[in-house]
């Protein structure tokens, strides 16, 4: 395959193979034996190659690399990516500093068959009062907080819409960033049914100057595996995990995920529509689709 990878497939045969370029990225897929191929260019949609152009509009240097092991299963980062309000409601930082609030303008889109997903807001969209109203008497944007450097919470526009928050899942293991001008591609890699290593991807772009550099590095302080908001998403999962880890095997856990009806794009944040639509997708591949039910 192209740029130069080197990959060298030599177990599966060749024909259940097939690549595609978008936006400059490779992308080589397998099928998944239920007739159909996932991820190539053709399957990405139109949400996902806009999104992924939208990141990719100019060259990238990579600014580094991190690991990250999670005690919980893998399945459980692709419903917190899909999350779109846990945000504003799980990360105290956010709110406090009015980053990341479920009263901005926003949405979630997803392509047709809700495999991957997109979560994204516009910046200054909403106000202090919009959310104090919406939070009710929760502490928003509270004047006893002050950051000693401000820059942590600085967002440079850089693109042609003004979303300060685009991040999306592709199925089934990869996600790409941009929260605030911290940019990152992540891979989930399963390590069987306890654990995934996340693979963090830091970039920014070839014409950044080292100020540039410097702020997006800084913005790891919030979304990278220790930030101040990445690291509740960790612990969360962990949590959630041992919760459903029936000390019985022979047990069931069983968490209704809220919401019903139809599986669509909303345009606004407070909703839980693209972790159905992962679900829906999951169960129709793993042949386990519970019949009537919403695609
Ligand atoms: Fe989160």
């Amino acid at each position: 395959m192209g740029h130069g990878l080197g990959l060298v497939v030599e177990s599966i045969p060749r024909g259940s193979f097939r690549n595609a370029i978008n936006a400059g990225l490779p992308f080589l897929t397998g099928c998944l034996g239920v007739g159909e191929d996932v991820s190539t260019g053709d399957d990405l949609g139109s949400m996902m190659c806009n999104h992924i152009s939208r990141l990719f509009y100019k060259p990238v240097k990579i600014l580094g690399y991190q690991r990250q092991r999670i005690n919980g299963n893998w399945k459980f980062y692709l419903e917190n990516l899909r999350d779109t309000y846990h945000a504003s409601l799980l990360h105290e930082f956010l709110v406090t500093f009015g980053l990341d609030r479920a009263t901005q303008k926003g949405g979630v889109e997803m392509d047709e068959r809700h495999r991957h997903n997109l979560t994204y807001a516009h910046a200054g969209s909403d106000s202090d009062s919009d959310a104090k109203e919406a939070y009710g008497g929760h502490e928003i944007n509270n004047d006893k907080l002050k950051l000693l450097d401000s820059r942590l919470l600085e967002f440079r526009q850089e693109y042609a819409d003004d979303r300060n928050l685009a991040i999306s899942t592709m199925f089934p293991n990869a996600s790409f960033q941009q929260l605030n001008n911290s940019l990152a591609t992540r891979q989930i890699q399963p390590k069987g049914i306890d654990a995934f290593d996340l693979i963090w991807t830091y970039f920014g772009y070839t014409d950044d100057d080292v100020d540039m550099t410097n702020h997006r590095l800084r913005q790891l302080n919030l979304f990278g595996p220790g930030g101040l908001v990445s690291m509740e998403d960790a612990e969360a999962i962990e949590i959630a995990h041992k919760a459903t880890y029936a000390e019985e095997r022979n047990t069931t856990t069983v968490i209704e995920v809220g919401g019903k009806g139809e599986i669509s794009d909303r345009a606004y944040r407070v909703n839980d529509v693209p972790i159905r639509g992962f679900w829906s997708y999951y169960a129709e591949l793993m042949d386990i689709e519970p019949a009537g039910a919403f695609r």
